[in-house]
């Protein structure tokens, strides 16, 4: 299969880690529908780790839990399938799997013949427990081509944290999405973190292998298995905005059955999916002017498909800065005789017809302004 955008959807692990079972994915599909997050594009529910029994059966397949999913895997896909939404399941490259589950290794092709049967759309697949002996590109491969030749369009999503070079080779395994960075947690620090590691790896996104920054923290409010702090809503805006500007999948990882109003609001804002979604899947840059100036914010240019521009401004200090966005940043200067015209996509806030090729805002700690620029004559 083509992967055309970033995917959207739901994982369990963020929130409830092996705390899973039948019910809680038949509610979290319930809501997704009820909130309007699939009209939006969320679309995936995906169990993460945990959902096995300890070991295979006698034939060598894998067994859904008896306690957490008494009537198998295959009847919640059929019910989320039922809501339209489409269904994810999660596997690992070694024997066992990151929580010590059965994982896939050398059971590849019965592995993938097994999804598809219970109506698998998407697989994450891990890298812990990979035998020393093995090469992690050939293990991604094999299962690329298991997936491939099962019989149904199963999005790969492979996580290995940029292990072992992972960013010279993922593109070439078949995987449409790969973890770049190692596990999101809930506090600015961790998203701090995998933000900057994306900066180093952009060059090594691409549309048919997209950086996956991890889950998003949105809403979970310090609760929950990566629940580390939590962050204040302003970070939590910033947090979304970096993961549309820079194209990340977009999975929620907050319990989507108990979501605040603010949370759900920053989850649903179009605009900024839009940015995410962009069919040019243009790269992301930044045209800030670097480290030597430090009493300015981190600034980026995103050229999008209808000709408009996205510029954000994230700042990473713990002290209110200025995001400084010079137009010949993004190759515009009075040759081109275009004002352009600004709209923020959180506040709504419009600055138009701006001729004096800078802009210029103050930025809260830890806060961003993300707009949306139209190039208009003069
Ligand atoms: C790894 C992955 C996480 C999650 C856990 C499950 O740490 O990076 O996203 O899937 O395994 O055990």
């Amino acid at each position: 299969m083509k992967l055309t955008a970033p995917p959207m959807g739901f994982n369990t692990w963020n929130t409830f880690g092996e705390n899973i079972n039948d019910e809680l994915l038949r509610s979290t599909a319930d809501k997704i529908i009820e909130l309007g997050l699939k009209d939006i594009g969320y679309e995936y529910v995906v169990i993460d780790d945990c959902w096995a029994e300890r070991s295979r059966d006698e034939n060598g397949r894998l067994v859904p839990s008896r306690e957490k999913f008494p009537n198998g895997i295959k009847a919640v896909a059929d019910y989320i399938h039922s809501k339209g939404l489409k269904f994810g399941i999660y596997s690992c490259v070694g024997n066992r799997t990151c929580a010590n589950y059965p994982g896939s290794l050398e059971h590849e092709f019965i592995d993938a013949e097994t999804f598809a049967e219970w109506g698998v759309d998407y697989l994450k697949y891990d890298y812990c427990y990979k035998p020393i002996s093995e090469q992690g590109h050939l293990l991604y491969k094999r299962m690329s081509l298991a997936l491939a030749n099962c019989g149904r369009d199963i999005l790969f999503s492979a996580c290995n944290w940029a292990n072992d070079d992972s960013k010279c080779w993922m593109k070439s395994t078949g995987a449409h999405i790969w973890r770049m960075s190692g596990d999101v947690s809930d506090n600015w620090n961790s998203i701090a973190n995998i933000y900057r590691q994306q900066i180093e790896m952009l060059p090594y996104n691409s549309t048919a292998c997209i950086n996956d920054m991890d889950m998003l923290v949105v809403g979970m409010n310090g609760k929950g298995n990566v629940g580390l702090g939590g962050c204040s809503e302003e970070e939590y805006k910033t947090h979304f905005a970096m993961w549309c500007l820079l194209g990340s999948p977009l999975m929620i990882g907050s319990d989507i059955r108990e979501i605040d109003e603010k949370a759900l609001g920053i989850l649903k804002n179009k605009e900024l999916i839009d940015i995410c979604l962009d069919g040019r899947g243009c790269q992301p840059y930044k045209v800030d002017g670097g480290a030597a100036y430090d009493h300015i914010t981190d600034v980026w240019v995103r050229h999008l498909e209808n000709g408009d521009i996205a510029v954000a401004m994230f700042n990473m200090s713990d002290e209110e800065k200025n995001g400084i966005f010079q137009f010949v940043n993004a190759g515009i200067n009075s040759s081109c005789g275009c004002v352009l015209d600004f709209c923020e996509l959180y506040t709504g806030e419009e600055i138009l017809g701006v001729r004096d090729e800078l802009l210029t805002e103050p930025i809260p700690p830890h806060g961003c302004k993300i707009y949306r620029a139209k190039l208009r004559k003069a």
